[in-house]
């Protein structure tokens, strides 16, 4: 056992948790690492495992997270209809309490003194793994070995290189990317003039919307209790359904979002995100509160929302506040059944129609029809009371205010 005890780290296989793995032991800690896939595209999990172990961790844990991840905080952010500035769905945002959580607990079962992420000094991801953890055990110390050993990037390379990690040769990407299973965000490079058009280098999950087929596609998803649970009419669970709709969506270039957000810390940023499922369940579910949901209640539940979006995204996942608007929000979502048909065409999902055994709609009330059951003659008495206030107010103070009109 080295002096200072052990370190959990949250470990990518990349160059910066590679060459923290030494650090953190140079610093005189035994190496723990935690590599979570959440559905991220390009994770080869067992090549992280063995270049943990390779590159000095003396244990390597590789976790499939995609339906802890999805069941715990991606549907709960679906049913709030989770968007921060109303824009970017929290893909990356959801996955850090997640994350600080593994970590604690592999923290406890190992009797490890702290945890480590590999986050810079700049992002609000050290935030949120910071506060999560601090929230859920405020004995683990946590580290931030890239925040704090002043690396520039040549110098990171070369103490790689000195300590046999590998530095990949190939051309790295020009971009900054965190991806999981409800979405990919994209930063850095070209992308930080918002003059510059992304390329479309910058996208992997989303085709042109000008290249996709001109034939549109539909899907059918059914909701129970605000949860997509069947695509087309075949049940799936919540992982491969997402997975199904990435592609779907995805090959109509659905989901592409082009941000100019407000950090956490301090600055303005741009984030280019490409989100299939999750902008076309978003959309999807909205529209299916609508037809299920009491007018009072959306509005209330809106106004929550944009509070969800950013608790979530500020790193307040475990806040009381956040617990309670997730009450409010289950209790409003044990309504939200339903059927929604989705059109997917040339970049856009739309909703093309929807049906509920919940529906609150009452076509014999809304109808023109003859089948018509709305009592017009209840509007009379209802409009002479409904206007009472605005008639009183005026007689009192415009009374004598009258609009010229010039003789003819
Ligand atoms: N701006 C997003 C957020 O803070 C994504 C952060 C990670 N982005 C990245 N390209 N590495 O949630």
């Amino acid at each position: 056992m080295s002096k200072k005890g052990k370190v959990v780290l949250a470990y990518s296989g990349g160059l910066d948790t590679s060459v923290a793995v030494v650090w953190l032991k140079e610093q005189g800690y035994d190496v723990i690492t935690m590599t979570a896939d959440v559905g991220q595209q390009a994770v080869d999990l067992e090549s992280a495992k063995s270049k943990a172990l390779r590159t000095g961790a003396e244990k390597a844990y590789v976790l499939d997270l995609k339906k802890q991840f999805v069941e715990k905080f991606v549907w709960p952010s679906l049913k709030a209809n989770g968007m921060y500035q109303s824009v970017y769905p929290l893909n990356s945002a959801l996955s850090r309490p997640l994350i600080a959580e593994v970590m604690a607990e592999i923290a406890k079962k190992e009797g490890a003194v702290a945890v480590a992420h590999g986050c810079t000094g700049k992002g609000q991801d050290q935030v949120r793994i910071e506060v999560c953890t601090n929230a859920l055990n405020p004995e683990l110390a946590v580290l931030a070995p890239v925040r704090d050993w002043h690396f520039s990037r040549e110098a990171e390379m070369e103490y790689a290189r000195a300590h046999g990690i590998p530095v990949q040769a190939t051309h790295a990407s020009p971009y900054s990317i965190d991806d999981n299973i409800w979405g990919r965000s994209i930063e850095c490079g070209i992308l930080e003039d918002p003059w510059n058009e992304p390329p479309s280098d910058a996208y992997t999950l989303t085709c042109e919307p000008h290249d996709a087929p001109d034939q549109p596609e539909h899907v059918e998803i059914l909701f129970e209790k605000g949860i997509p649970v069947a695509l087309d009419g075949v049940r799936m669970d919540g992982p491969a359904l997402i997975d199904k709709l990435n592609l779907q969506a995805g090959k109509h270039g659905v989901g592409r979002i082009d941000m100019l957000e407000d950090r956490l810390v301090g600055f303005k940023s741009r984030e280019v995100y490409e989100c299939p499922a999750a902008m076309t369940l978003i959309t999807a579910h909205r529209a299916l509160e609508t037809l299920t949901l009491d007018k009072r209640v959306l509005a209330a539940k809106k106004e929550l929302e944009v509070k969800f979006g950013e608790l979530t995204y500020e790193g307040y996942w475990f806040s009381p506040l956040k617990d309670a608007i997730n009450a409010f929000i289950d209790e409003t979502q044990q309504y939200v059944n339903g059927v929604v048909k989705v059109r997917l065409y040339k970049g856009m999902a739309v909703v093309r129609g929807m049906k509920s055994g919940k529906s609150i709609y009452s076509e014999t009330l809304a109808t023109y029809s003859e089948n018509d059951a709305f009592d017009h003659s209840a509007a009379v008495g209802f409009i002479k009371i409904w206007g009472l206030p605005i008639k009183t107010w005026r007689q009192v103070h415009e009374s004598k205010e009258a609009i010229e009109i010039p003789a003819q």
